[in-house]
């Protein structure tokens, strides 16, 4: 398990690890792996990532960094497809906070700074300003992380396409070749 643009398993960074080993142990977090997130990544992908780099950062400015790598990954703890989920479509910033919010209650102990966290991510697309400048954080995190999957995934396919216009040209001139 990586972040992303990072080299080394998250077990190998010790006290980031200790913060979030119990939700790891989850399998309904786990099961994020199998839900699509954004384009090119899955959810579980996506809340390692926001996880770690928001710890980063909160550590980084002196802020609570344990309630930013656990909250971090909990902050999209839901299970529905969004494009596909007809009563949710139109409300999803919204909607999804709370549901990951209720998920992450449901299986752990939430502090009100993680709540916080949790519920207001989407921030300024919901409604409620956050409470602490951790949450504000995350909100950045979140769409930072997003852009940089999304970025990662465009850079692949590049590099696939760029693999395949080298082969197919290295391919014609022995083809020429065969055929006279
Ligand atoms: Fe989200
Ligand atoms: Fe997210």
């Amino acid at each position: 398990m990586k972040a992303i643009f990072t080299r080394n398993d998250i077990s190998e960074n010790g006290e980031f690890y200790s913060y979030i080993y119990d939700i790891l142990e989850c399998k309904d977090v786990l099961e994020l792996a199998n839900h699509a997130h954004h384009i090119g990544t899955s959810r579980f992908q996506h809340s390692l990532n926001v996880s770690y780099y928001n710890y980063r950062l909160c550590k980084f400015l002196h802020l609570n960094a344990r309630s930013a790598a656990r909250a971090g990954l909990l902050h999209d703890l839901f299970f529905y497809d969004r494009k596909t989920h007809e009563k949710i479509q139109n409300r999803h910033p919204a909607e999804h906070a709370n549901i990951a919010l209720y998920n992450a209650s449901m299986r752990f102990a939430i502090t009100e700074l993680e709540g916080d966290m949790i519920l207001n991510h989407m921030w300024p697309l919901t409604p409620h300003l956050p409470r602490h400048a951790e949450t504000y954080v995350i909100t950045v995190v979140d769409k930072l992380c997003a852009s940089a999957e999304l970025s990662a995934y465009f850079m692949r396919k590049l590099a696939k396409i760029k693999v395949h216009k080298q082969l197919t040209a290295n391919a014609v001139p022995a083809v020429r070749e065969r055929c006279e």
